[in-house]
C-alpha cells in the first residue's frame, strides 16, 4: 500500500496549474471518496457543484480575486451546504437506511426522531455551520485521497461567498457556498510554492498524552 504519510508530504496547496485535464478515473476515484466520506448522523447535509467549463471558470476569477488556481486547475469542486433540512429530506434519508438495510421503517422511528430533535434543535445560523463543518470533512478525505493519487489540490476560503452563491444560484436549492477544492496538475516551472518545505508545528507542540 501507498504510504499516507509520503502522499501528505508530496502535496501541497498548488497555486500554479499546468492548463490541462487530469485522467477521468481519477476525477473519479477523488468524487467517490467525498460520496463516502462519513457525515453527522450520515445526512450528507451538502452538494459538490463541478466547475468545468473555462468560460465558466473566466467568470468566475473575480470572485475568486484572481487566485490563477480558480483558472488554471483542471476542475474546481464548490462544496455547497444545505441552508436548512425539510421533513421529507429526513423522510428520504430513513427510506434510504430502510431500503439498502432491509429494515422496516418502524424500526427506524427512534433515529428519526433523533433526527429532527437535533436538526430542529439548531438555529438557523448553527444549522449552516454544522453543515458546513460536514463539508470539511469531506475537503480533507478529497485532499488525502488525491495526494494518494498524485493529484494535486488546492483548498480554497479565499472567495466571495456572496457572489459564487448567487452565480450559482445557490439560494433557491437552499445551498450556501462551504469551501472549495481546486484539482489538477502543479506547475513546478512556474509555482514558487512547489519546492518549498512543509511548514509544520512538531508533533510535541501539537500532541498532548495524559
Ligand atoms: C480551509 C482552507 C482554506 C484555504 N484557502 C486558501 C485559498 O483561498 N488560497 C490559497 O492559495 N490557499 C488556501 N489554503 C492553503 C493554505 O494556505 C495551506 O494549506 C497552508 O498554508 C499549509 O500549506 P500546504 O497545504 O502547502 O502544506 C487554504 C487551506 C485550507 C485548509
Amino acid at each position: 500500500m501507498q504510504n499516507i504519510i509520503e502522499a501528505l508530504n508530496w502535496r501541497y496547496a498548488v497555486k500554479r496549474y499546468k492548463i490541462t485535464s487530469i485522467p477521468e478515473v481519477e476525477l473519479e476515484q477523488i468524487m467517490e471518496t467525498i460520496r463516502l466520506t462519513p457525515t453527522s448522523l450520515g445526512l450528507q447535509p451538502f452538494k459538490v457543484i463541478r466547475i468545468e467549463s473555462p468560460e465558466k471558470r473566466e467568470e468566475i476569477k473575480s470572485i475568486f480575486n484572481n487566485q490563477p488556481q480558480s483558472v488554471e486547475a483542471s476542475h474546481i469542486l464548490v462544496f455547497a451546504a444545505f441552508t436548512e433540512l425539510t421533513d421529507s429530506q429526513i423522510d428520504e434519508y430513513i427510506n434510504r437506511i430502510s431500503q439498502t438495510r432491509n429494515k422496516p421503517i418502524q424500526e427506524l422511528e427512534g433515529f428519526k426522531r433523533n433526527i429532527h430533535n437535533f436538526t430542529k434543535s439548531m438555529s438557523a445560523t448553527e444549522f449552516i455551520d454544522w453543515a458546513k463543518k460536514q463539508t470539511y470533512i469531506a475537503l480533507g478525505m478529497a485532499m488525502s485521497s488525491a495526494a494518494m493519487l498524485r493529484v494535486d489540490s488546492t483548498p480554497m476560503e479565499g472567495f466571495k461567498h456572496d457572489l459564487l452563491d448567487d452565480y450559482l444560484n445557490l439560494s433557491a436549492q437552499k445551498l450556501t457556498s462551504s469551501v472549495v477544492l481546486a484539482i489538477g496538475k502543479r506547475d513546478s516551472a512556474i509555482d514558487i510554492l512547489a519546492s518549498a518545505p512543509k511548514v509544520r508545528k512538531t508533533a510535541d507542540e501539537m500532541f498532548e498524552v495524559i
